[in-house]
């Protein structure tokens, strides 16, 4: 037993079914040949480094499984989480965007970073709400392409957040409410002021931005698929906020194994749940209220339309995951188990690793989720240390 402490709750997706086809609405919003120009894109930004996959043979030998698979998002760009794939993608395409409407030709990302259009550019204003990770993508991305950057935030994001994203010059503002309504707050105000929202969660009216945000996140999928030559996972543990590398996760993976894909098992905190509750409601509802959670990556009441799309029939498992089970994880990566590498895993990273273990130490767990000693998980630690202070308290308590 590892000790980590903590308990799960889950409910199976009674629309789930491993022979259900990818369909074509689906492979509108995200699919491995719309990914392809993406990842070519990515990968050629600077600083582009393919992120290590940690094989953890010895934590597998622990929880009696075959293989634990570590994405690790710690490393992403200097900005420490996957987050850093997507904003900054979807910037580059609404800048690209502006640039042809114009009357230009649309000029290629690459044209974008040598700075050829920065005076046209200039009076361009980005946005957006965040717990952090978003924003700071956001922010990098405008820095990086050329254009001016306002971000919010809620009264929890740490201070530590609030700096790494003016360390790319974005303005930010802190509201006193919670995530929601400094989403409902950055929308409003960019009507007002003619900025460009570039939210990673979609909602009524706004549907089509977040789009080029998940497919920013496949080029870590891609790498995946790489980095496993030719293995496929039985089991994938993710991490849920609003849904929306949840669902790059399944739609990429269902797209390109269809009914070979992997398990898809989606965690979240107890108390910030929309995607459990909306899997048992049959329709996205929202949780209110506080949101108290140390996963502030996740601290999320309201699901992505556009991911609930992909999630609504392609999750197997919705859990939730408890609190106390946080830190501990995180020590366990920052000390590394037995011969597996050391990871610098940060609060929202490791809740996907936390639930794999408790439910694999479970009989119950391995039964209802068809864990054994044949299986081989992926988890995706999307993040590092992202808030180094919180980091440090964390990992030492
Ligand atoms: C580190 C980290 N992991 C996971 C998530 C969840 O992503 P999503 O909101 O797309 O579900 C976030 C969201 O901000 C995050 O910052």
């Amino acid at each position: 037993m590892l000790n980590i402490p903590g308990t799960l709750s889950h409910y199976k997706n009674p629309l789930a079914d491993s022979a259900l086809q990818y369909g074509d609405a689906n492979k509108e919003l995200l699919s491995v040949a719309k990914a392809q120009p993406v990842i070519a894109s990515i990968s050629q930004w600077p600083g582009y480094q393919e992120t290590a996959l940690h094989g953890f043979s010895d934590l597998a030998k622990a929880i009696n499984v075959a293989q634990v698979y570590y994405k690790d998002e710690g490393q992403r760009f200097g900005l420490k989480s996957f987050k850093a794939l997507g904003g900054a993608y979807a910037v580059a395409r609404q800048l690209q965007g502006l640039i042809a409407a114009s009357g230009h030709q649309e000029p290629s990302i690459e044209q974008l970073l040598a700075g050829e259009f920065r005076e046209q550019l200039r009076d361009i204003v980005v946005s957006c709400a965040t717990d952090g990770n978003h924003g700071r993508s956001v922010a990098w991305g405008a820095q990086m392409f050329g254009c001016g950057c306002v971000i919010y935030i809620h009264r929890d994001v740490s201070e530590g957040r609030k700096q790494a994203m003016q360390a790319f010059a974005a303005e930010v503002i802190r509201i006193d409410g919670n995530y929601d309504e400094s989403v409902r707050l950055a929308d409003s105000e960019a009507k007002r002021l003619q900025r460009i929202i570039v939210s990673d969660t979609s909602y009524a009216g706004y549907m089509e931005i977040p789009k080029d945000v998940t497919l920013g996140y496949t080029a870590m999928l891609a790498e995946i698929v790489s980095q496993l030559q030719g293995e496929i996972p039985s089991h994938i543990f993710i991490q849920g906020g609003v849904g929306g590398v949840a669902s790059a996760v399944c739609g990429y993976f269902w797209d390109l194994w269809g009914e070979r894909r992997p398990r898809l098992i989606v965690v979240e905190p107890e108390q910030a749940n929309c995607l459990q509750l909306s899997a048992k409601a049959g329709k996205p509802v929202a949780v209110t209220g506080e949101l108290q959670t140390l996963m502030a990556g996740l601290a999320c009441g309201e699901v992505s339309l556009l991911a609930w799309q992909i999630l609504a029939d392609g999750v197997d498992d919705f859990m939730t995951l408890s609190e106390q089970s946080v830190a501990p994880t995180m020590k366990l990566l920052a000390q590394g188990f037995g011969q597996d590498a050391k990871v610098e895993a940060g609060e929202s990273a490791v809740p996907g690793l936390a639930a794999a273990i408790l439910a694999a130490e479970s009989s119950e767990y391995r039964e209802k989720l068809g864990l054994t000693e044949q299986s081989r998980v992926l988890v995706i630690g999307t993040e590092g240390a992202t808030d180094p202070v919180l980091y440090q308290q964390l990992i030492s308590s």
